[in-house]
This record gives C-alpha cells, structure tokens and sequence, in this order.
C-alpha cells in the first residue's frame, strides 16, 4: 500500500500533466525514493493509483533503468561505457572495480552497500572516463582513483 506521503507527492505532481497516467515515471521515482527499489507490491499500487494497468506501469518502469524493479544497494555506482569512456580506459576501471567490490555489473556487494551498473554517457565525455556514485559524477577516473573515492560513501 502506498504510504500517504507517497501518495500525497504523486497526486501533487497530477496538476502539472494533461493525464493522470503521465504521472508514471515520476510516481515511479516517489517510490523509490522511500524505499529505495520498486517492489511488485508497489508497482501495483502505483499502477491503481494513475488508473493503469500493471502490465502498461511494468513496460514504462523496465524501459526507464534507472527505476529499480529489484533490491539494490545504499549506493548506486554507475560506470559509463559510452565511447569516450570506453577509449579512455573503461574496461580497466570496470575490472578494478568489479575486483575491489567482488561483484559483475548488476549485482550488489554481500554487505548490501555497492550496486554497480552501467550506464550510457554522463555528459562527462572531456573528462573521461567518467562515474556517479549517488548523486556525486567523478571525472577522470583512474583504476588508483577508486580507493579514495569508495571510502566516501558508508
Ligand atoms: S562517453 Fe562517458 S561521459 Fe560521455
């Protein structure tokens, strides 16, 4: 069920859109951003909420991949794999990074604090290779980088 915080900040954002359904992604984001991840439970109710189908709040919310349909870490580590990052020295920094969290891309650390995934350029092309971590973009990311960077995020 959705909690009446959720629900009052998705209604607020009815008014902005001409149909109720267009809400979607941002009631989608409401979610997750109580709960960290959007449950089969909750995209359910979500969906009955904006009148739509689930199968209609599924397509939208698995397109969008930065809505989580699984349990993911307290920190989101994205590694950008577009063209500049890879000539940069992408593939070095994803091994450095999947050796240091013991994890392949998708998956999250045992002690649930890293999820690590990939991601399509972050407009960081001039300062490649490029990541986010949360909400935080680094830039110039060397393998030796990485130590440093990790230990800011508990
Ligand atoms: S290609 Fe990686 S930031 Fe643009």
């Amino acid at each position: 069920m959705l909690s009446e915080t959720e629900r009052q900040a998705i209604d607020a954002e009815i008014p902005h859109y001409a149909r109720k359904q267009a809400v979607c992604i941002e009631a989608l984001k409401v979610v997750q951003r109580h709960r960290g991840w959007v449950s089969d439970e909750a995209l359910h109710d979500v969906a009955g909420h904006l009148e739509m189908t689930v199968d209609e709040l599924d397509a939208v919310a698995t397109f969008y991949n930065l809505i989580f349909r699984e349990p993911v870490g307290r920190h989101i580590i994205l590694i950008c794999d577009s063209v500049s990052c890879w000539l940069m020295g992408y593939g070095a920094l994803r091994e450095r990074l999947s050796e240091r969290l013991g994890v392949e891309m998708g998956q999250t650390t045992a002690d649930g604090r890293f999820t690590l995934l990939p991601i399509v350029c972050l407009g960081a092309c001039d300062h490649a290779p490029a990541i986010m971590v949360d909400e935080d973009l680094h830039r110039d990311v060397a393998p030796d980088h990485l130590d440093a960077i990790l230990e800011r995020y508990e």
